[in-house]
């Protein structure tokens, strides 16, 4: 099994793969929307001689408020499929950590996700309420505030120091997310 970047040999396949990995088209049409419009991406397939068995996304996130100077680069994960005839054998954790070397790599100061937290603190995600962050997702009526997670890769990035303010309250994700409402 090989993680590598993906390649626009790979991208009617790895819509295919999101088609039968979720219960809906949207996650699919997502990945379209978001290599189409959002930049920078980190897009990882896991493929081997049966084809693609895996993809990760990144795109980037923003504050919600103004922002004086440039902002740190967050990045959001999703979406994260694994193709269900090979699920549980360890390809979606091998994309996690491909995917946050390769963010890591990039110089992404955090990356924020939200799922399941058994899944994803393993990774060393952490609630993102801890930061004073939160997403639209988990507003009432939403995904409980825990499912909203973040990571820093480069350390302490999310506090701020003299020269930067702390990144929090509202992260949003790129608006091509809207799609899925
Ligand atoms: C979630 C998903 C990507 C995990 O990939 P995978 O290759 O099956 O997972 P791995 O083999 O790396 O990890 C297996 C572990 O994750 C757990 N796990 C798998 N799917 C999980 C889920 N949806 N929620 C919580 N835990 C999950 C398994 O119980 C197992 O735990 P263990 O190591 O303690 O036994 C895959 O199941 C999938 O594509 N699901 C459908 C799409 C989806 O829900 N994507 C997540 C969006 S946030």
């Amino acid at each position: 099994m090989e993680i590598r970047n993906e390649t626009a040999a790979d991208q009617a396949a790895v819509h295919a793969l999101h088609l039968a990995a979720f219960s809906t088209p949207a996650e699919a049409k997502l990945v379209d929307l978001l290599r189409a419009q959002a930049q920078p991406l980190v897009s990882l397939v896991a493929a081997d001689a049966d084809g693609i068995a895996g993809h990760i996304l990144f795109s980037p996130m923003r504050t919600a408020g103004p922002v004086d100077g440039p902002q740190a680069l967050l990045m959001g994960l999703a979406p994260l499929a694994v193709a269900p005839s090979r699920q549980g054998g360890g390809i979606g954790s091998a994309l996690v950590c491909a995917g946050l070397h390769a963010c890591s790599k990039l110089g992404v100061a955090a990356v924020a996700v939200l799922g399941d937290p058994a899944y994803y603190r393993r990774f060393g995600f952490a609630p993102a309420g801890r930061h004073g962050l939160h997403c639209r997702y988990t507003e009432p009526g939403g995904a409980p505030p825990e499912a909203f997670m973040v990571m820093e890769l480069v350390p302490h990035a999310l506090r701020g120091s003299d020269a930067r303010a702390p990144i929090t309250g509202l992260l949003r994700y790129h608006p091509a997310f809207d799609t899925l409402d």
